[in-house]
């Protein structure tokens, strides 16, 4: 077959399966998987493909055709200018969470060798990102699921910081101890945000094939956000920041949530191309936090901080 033919019947395929480009990611998938460049596919139509790659073609139009996400099918998505490897293990990075980075590496920027922490870290976009961002930063990034850190890993190698994160599985900040001087200078996190009755409605890629678990997060969308506000200040030094991602909307709860903490001397929200309020900066005062935060009502997680008591860093890894 010409692979003229192949790709005009790919972007009928794809246009009947209302993807929105059907002709770019017709075109991606096929110069992928035949193994051309791009401009090869386009200026070449009269060169012949297989019937093995044909075939192999065929397999990925189908999916992309049933939503799978072409980041998924490709295995990668760039987030600040490097290639991560993503599987469906694994949120695939939006470019909104390249703000979260600029926000973590502003916050640390008159500290040297700063310690930082990446709290759900999926393919490790954020943690490689730190890690490359900062070559004097000590960064650890935790998940609890076991795949996705394989993915973290292997991207951090792929980027030459695989020696300088280390990858901890853990709930949250429950893998963590406190030390009295706190432990990291940044906890940044990009966590589940999307309200359980929202779930269904995210467009089909979302809701069909990403990880549950990197999206779901109860009913206000905002359980790992209070988690990580009440158990974050007991582990941050003094002048420290607890850097998260908002979903859209959720901007006034998690400052008021953050406010009945107690903890943060300074509240800032920055907003994202598309005007929305999407990354939350929350600063702990010289002294470290104070140790006297109110609960929020119905806060469920961590448990008191007064709880977590240790040496300071990793628990048990
Ligand atoms: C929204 S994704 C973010 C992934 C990545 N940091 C990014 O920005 O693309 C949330 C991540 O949190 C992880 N996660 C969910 N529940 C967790 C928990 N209780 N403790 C640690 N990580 C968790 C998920 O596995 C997922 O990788």
């Amino acid at each position: 077959m010409k692979v003229s033919t192949l790709r005009r019947q790919a972007w009928d395929v794809l246009q009947a399966a209302e993807i929105a480009d059907p002709v770019r990611e017709a075109d991606w998938l096929l110069a992928s998987v035949l193994g051309f460049p791009l401009h090869t596919l386009i200026f070449e139509g009269d060169r012949t493909v297989s019937p093995v790659q044909a075939e192999r073609a065929w397999t990925l139009i189908r999916r992309r055709a049933e939503r799978q996400p072409l980041q998924y099918l490709l295995g990668t998505q760039e987030f600040r200018g490097l290639e991560m490897a993503v599987t469906p293990d694994v949120l695939i990075p939006r470019p909104e969470t390249e703000l979260l980075v600029e926000a973590t590496l502003q916050a640390v920027l008159d500290i040297r060798g700063p310690r930082m922490l990446d709290v759900g870290t999926g393919s490790g976009c954020i943690a490689v990102s730190l890690a490359r961002g900062r070559s004097d930063a000590t960064v650890v990034a935790v998940d609890i699921s076991a795949s996705a850190l394989a993915v973290a890993r292997a991207n951090a190698l792929c980027h030459g910081v695989g020696n300088r994160i280390r990858f901890v599985q853990g709930d949250l900040l429950t893998a963590f101890s406190v030390s009295p001087d706190g432990v990291f200078d940044v906890i940044v996190s990009n966590p589940p945000y999307v309200p359980a009755g929202e779930l269904d409605a995210l467009q089909a890629e979302v809701a069909w094939y990403e990880p549950r678990l990197a999206l779901a997060a109860g009913t206000d969308g905002l359980d790992y956000h209070r988690r990580l506000l009440r158990g974050a200040p007991e582990l941050l030094k003094g002048g420290g920041h607890l850097i998260l991602e908002l979903g859209r909307g959720q901007s006034d709860q998690v400052q008021r949530l953050s406010q009945q903490t107690g903890a943060f001397i300074s509240l800032e929200c920055r907003k994202d191309a598309a005007g929305i309020e999407r990354v939350l900066v929350a600063r702990v005062g010289a002294g470290g936090a104070l140790r006297v935060p109110v609960a929020p009502q119905n806060a469920t997680g961590d448990g008191p901080p007064s709880a977590i008591v240790g040496a300071g860093g990793v628990r048990g890894t």
